[in-house]
């Protein structure tokens, strides 16, 4: 399977050096091996996507409302999210989760939503560190999986455990691997053998010194970074380490 590194800007990135570093990783994608996918802010979307067109980065937002339209003050559907050109939309962050109260049922209504809008969605799912120390960490993503994703799910998973998020912890290969088969046979069991080309991402702290080891476990098919997306020659350093 082609990996695929996807970057979450999170709530940075200004009009100008954004567009600039863009073109600047859209120049190094056409010679990867691997898919490459940035998700900006709202706000820079449609300028990128823009500036993108045509090039091998696609763009993805890093969210979308379940409804496709209506009374949502502040909230954007995920047609609107289409029509700037972003192909990608991440769903069901943790951050998404525990600031802004996102339950599983609204991810998987936001999946559908996203799917019907002709959405690519890359769906986020992961422990607390306490649900690890428990030893709950696989009821935890298993549950996450089977409420969030909606039936004939055919997007991204993203495994991302809440206290590897910025925090520059990062689970062992073991535990990696573990998680990724855990998650592989999950889907393999609900959406049949079609899930075996569903790439599961790995996401939290993955930074060029350590994108190698990660990106060699057998299910982890790409990864999800947040800080080190911000940086154009971490985030290649990245893509390049998918590819080797
Ligand atoms: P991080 O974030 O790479 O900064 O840990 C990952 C994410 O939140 O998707």
């Amino acid at each position: 399977m082609r990996p695929l590194i996807v970057g979450n800007w999170k709530m940075n990135g200004a009009r100008e050096s954004a567009i600039k570093m863009a073109c600047e990783l859209a120049d190094a994608a056409s010679g990867l091996a691997c898919d490459l996918v940035i998700c900006p802010p709202f706000t820079l979307l449609y300028p990128l996507a823009l500036a993108l067109d045509g090039t091998a980065l696609a763009v993805g937002a890093q969210d979308c409302h379940q409804a496709a339209a209506g009374a949502f003050t502040g909230d954007v559907a995920a047609p609107m999210v289409a029509e700037t050109g972003a192909t990608h939309v991440i769903l069901g962050h943790s951050e998404r989760r525990q600031y802004h109260g996102e339950t599983d049922a609204m991810v998987r209504a936001k999946v559908e939503t996203a799917v019907r809008a002709g959405l690519i969605p890359i769906v986020c799912v992961g422990e607390s560190a306490a649900e690890r120390h428990a030893g709950h960490e696989t009821e935890v993503v298993g549950a996450q999986l089977a409420h969030s994703l909606p039936d004939n799910f055919a997007g991204v998973v993203a495994y991302e455990p809440i206290w590897a998020i910025g925090t520059g912890l990062v689970p062992t290969v073991e535990d990696v691997t573990a998680m990724h088969d855990f998650m592989r046979a999950q889907l393999l069991a609900r959406f049949g053998a079609g899930a075996a080309q569903r790439p599961l991402l790995y996401g939290g702290s993955v930074k060029a010194s350590n994108a190698g080891q990660l990106l060699a476990v057998a299910n982890v098919n790409g990864a999800l970074v947040g800080g080190a997306s911000l940086v154009a020659s971490e985030f290649l350093a990245i893509a390049q380490a998918a590819t080797q």
